[in-house]
């Protein structure tokens, strides 16, 4: 199986469902690590309960040394390719090409519409009928990269971006362990 690390900052409710998945005999991957930026991320502990290895530090002295203690955490522990579920930050062009076509994000909007934050608002204030999630591949360009996977769901009248919010990421849970499957057997 490919060694997959995948990196958090929040609830974690992806890293669960690509940790579901992993299970299946036939999963192609499996998860060998959970970083994050953030110590208290409650998924950081979830982790820590199923077992898995986990690795937080702060970004507070600056990027660079940021992204080498992530960088050798990840080579400990023979990290193949990593997937950003709910990651809040911008990895740099050198984290980057040194994982050269070897990361993933989920990102929840129809991209290339509503790259960055608060994308249910502003779906629900362009008046748009479909919402949805992108899994792509992470390039040096921060919510742009080759698409390998998207899940739509209906913008329902009177949804507000939290209604929403929750659409899409059940949609999400289905989305990312396929599209992750589907990618590294690809
Ligand atoms: C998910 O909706 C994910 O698409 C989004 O954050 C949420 C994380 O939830 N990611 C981004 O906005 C990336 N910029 P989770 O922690 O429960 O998986």
């Amino acid at each position: 199986k490919r060694r997959v690390g995948v990196m958090i900052s929040g609830r974690g409710s992806n890293l669960k469902a690509l940790h579901a998945a992993s299970q299946a005999e036939d999963s192609p991957y499996s998860i060998v690590m959970v970083v994050s930026d953030n110590a208290a991320a409650p998924g950081l502990d979830w982790a820590t309960e199923n077992g898995i290895p986990t690795f937080a530090t702060s970004a507070d002295d600056g990027r660079e040394g940021f992204e080498h203690r992530i960088h050798a955490a990840l080579e400990g522990m023979k990290v193949e390719a990593i997937a950003l579920a709910g990651f809040m930050r911008i990895l740099s062009p050198e984290f980057v090409a040194r994982w050269q076509g070897r990361i993933v994000n989920i990102h929840p909007s129809l991209l290339p519409k509503y790259p960055g934050l608060d994308t249910h608002a502003r779906a629900i204030a362009a008046g748009d009928e479909v919402a949805g999630a992108t899994v792509h591949v992470v390039t040096d360009k921060v919510d742009d990269g080759p698409i390998i996977g998207t899940a739509e769901v209906p913008v329902e009248a009177g949804d507000t971006p939290e209604t929403l919010a929750a659409r899409v990421l059940e949609a999400e849970h289905e989305l990312y362990p396929q599209a992750l499957a589907h990618w590294l057997t690809r």
